[in-house]
């Protein structure tokens, strides 16, 4: 288990956490593999009721570790498992209800994974950007679907083709989100409705959940994304990208 995830569990409640501060919880292969594990654990525990993703610091997430994505394009990241297909598998196909507390920025997948979300409380002030295209790289974890299903082709473009930020306090009109709130009160309120869901029952909860969310379709665009994006880490454009955000001190 990575020290970088934190899981928890109590009242039902499995909370996964990241705590990676001082690098904004930028997401290593180690954290995918602790989120996954957990979100298997959970779904496969009748005393987890609901989960709950938080963040330390002032960050929710700056995405996937950019190292991380450099040693992919250059070949320098061995042969070891990569769990970031296992994680979205998990975050997809979780079968409890998912609810997360965002503030600050939550850059690439730490905004994709949001809309895999059944409940999200943010931050007014928070900014969510898929900056993907001036990576280099392709949309992933069926962002090409979930946002432009969300708010539609002209806004999610803005997102995923101009890279604009989606603001926290835009976030419900966008259909993100359920709340925008002043930061402070952001994770009480996520906890609270994590707490709610905890009490319903829990067989009902769960067939409601698998019947509002099409896994089979979302599953096949992340395949279909994914092969997209494993050529696109390796394109010139990536990775100048990458030496680009690496040289920037
Ligand atoms: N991968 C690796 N390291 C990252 C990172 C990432 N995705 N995001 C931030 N960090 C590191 C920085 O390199 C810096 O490390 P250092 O202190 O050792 O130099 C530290 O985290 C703090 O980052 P900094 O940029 O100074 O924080 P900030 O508050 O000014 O900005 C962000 C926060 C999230 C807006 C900014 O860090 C950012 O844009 N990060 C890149 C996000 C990204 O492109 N992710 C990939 C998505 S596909």
């Amino acid at each position: 288990m990575s020290e970088e995830i934190l899981v928890t569990r109590e009242a039902g409640i499995m909370e996964i956490r990241f705590n990676r501060p001082a690098k904004k919880n930028a997401i290593t292969n180690a954290m995918y593999g602790a989120m996954a594990d957990a979100l298997e654990q959970g779904d496969g525990d009748e005393s987890v009721r609901a989960v709950l993703f938080t963040a330390e610091g002032d960050v929710f997430s700056a995405g996937n570790d950019i190292v991380d994505f450099a040693a992919i394009a250059t070949g320098a990241a061995g042969d070891g498992p990569h769990h970031v297909g296992r994680f979205l598998w998990r975050i997809i196909a979780a079968e409890k209800p998912v609810i997360a507390a965002v503030q600050g920025h939550a850059v690439g997948v730490g905004t994709t994974m949001l809309f895999h979300c059944d409940l999200v409380y943010i931050a007014e002030n928070a900014e969510l950007t898929t900056p993907f295209v001036d990576l280099g790289l392709a949309p992933e974890n069926a962002s090409s679907l979930t946002i432009p299903a969300r708010m539609g082709h002209a806004r999610a473009f803005a997102m995923l083709g101009l890279g604009e930020p989606l603001l926290g306090r835009d976030a419900v009109a966008a259909g993100l989100a359920n709340a925008a709130l002043p930061a402070a009160e952001v994770e009480p309120r996520a906890r609270a409705a994590a707490n709610a869901l905890a009490k319903k029952p829990a067989q009902s909860l769960k067939l409601t959940k698998s019947l509002m969310r099409d896994r089979e379709t979302l599953l096949a665009r992340v395949r279909q994304e994914s092969a997209l994006f494993a050529e696109r880490l390796r394109s010139d454009e990536a990775r100048a990208a990458f030496a680009a955000f690496l040289s920037r001190r």
